[in-house]
């Protein structure tokens, strides 16, 4: 599995595997955990909000790969920055993945008027050694910057809702001028937004004899992103694992970009509350 190297030298796998949701059950998300293990991915997003830490630390323990192997994300929940829960919350999502340490802790949103207080307590977590790195998520440039007037720690990535129908250059633009990966969530649009039926990512794809899933997963890849799309069926796990035998073109990757229509699916950034 191709490799990104974060700020403090951490490789994060260019593909994950997304748990939202992924199984009705925990043991439907045990599953779902285990055959993606078992088709190659050696990297697992979840969060404290999925509710699914328990059954998706124990497919990671009970897979028989090595734990070093295995690149494990979860993430801290807004509730737990309001009521001054930090270190709590962390302790928690390690109880229930049953695991030592983490690969990525991840701030899942920005806390109006809290940033700098987050982050704060996300480099003593980084300190504590039980989490190989951390970062942000759904971060817009003014919260990095906000963040980072009192920071001794660059955050390592910015996962956020990007695919072919949000773009969001100009915070992919400033995460790379800081070094900051970004992370694309929703890559596939969470197939609810006709993204698989776009006829130009079809077009692209019967030239590669790959799916539209494909296509734009590879886009991701392309483009220095890290992707977690998530599925719950084995042939679809297998299938956005198969992206590393093709390349597109720097003209296909602009008449992708060119799909944009700043179309979020998930919560602006500046407007959740918790
Ligand atoms: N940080 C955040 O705030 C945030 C927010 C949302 C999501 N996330 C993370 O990002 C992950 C991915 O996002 P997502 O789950 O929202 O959506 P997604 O990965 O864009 O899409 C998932 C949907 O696409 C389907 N699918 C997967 N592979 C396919 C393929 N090859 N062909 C056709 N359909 C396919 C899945 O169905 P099947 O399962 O039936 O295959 C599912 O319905 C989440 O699971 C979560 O880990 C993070």
């Amino acid at each position: 599995m191709k490799t990104k190297k974060l700020h403090g030298g951490v490789e994060i796998p260019v593909i994950g595997l997304g748990t939202y949701k992924i199984g009705n059950t925990d043991e439907e998300t045990y599953r779902a955990v285990r055959t993606a293990l078992d088709a190659g991915y050696r990297h697992i997003d979840t969060a404290t909000l999925y509710e699914n830490e328990r059954p998706v630390g124990r497919a990671i323990r009970e897979s028989g790969i090595a734990r070093e192997e295995i690149f494990v994300t979860t993430k801290l929940w807004g509730s737990d920055i309001l009521s001054n829960r930090i270190q709590e919350a962390f302790d928690g999502s390690l109880s229930k993945l049953g695991l030592d340490y983490v690969d990525l802790y991840l701030v899942h949103w920005p806390v109006k008027g809290k940033l700098g207080f987050t982050w704060h307590a996300m480099e003593q977590l980084f300190h504590s050694g039980k989490t190989r790195s951390i970062g942000v998520s759904n971060h817009l440039v003014h919260h990095i910057e906000e963040l980072l007037r009192d920071a001794s720690i660059m955050p390592t990535v910015n996962q956020m809702e990007l695919h072919p129908c949000l773009t969001q250059k100009d915070v992919v633009a400033y995460c790379n001028r800081k070094g900051i990966v970004p992370v694309s969530w929703s890559p596939l649009g969470r197939n609810n937004i006709a993204l698989l039926e776009n006829e130009k990512l079809a077009t692209i794809g019967e030239k590669y004899g790959k799916s539209p899933a494909q296509v734009i997963l590879r886009w991701n890849v392309d483009k220095g992103f890290v992707t977690i799309p998530k599925s719950s069926d084995a042939r679809r796990q297998k299938e956005n694992l198969a992206i590393f035998d093709f390349q597109l073109t720097a003209e296909e990757i602009s008449q992708i970009d060119a799909l944009n229509r700043d179309h979020r699916t998930g919560f602006h950034p500046d407007k959740i509350s918790f």
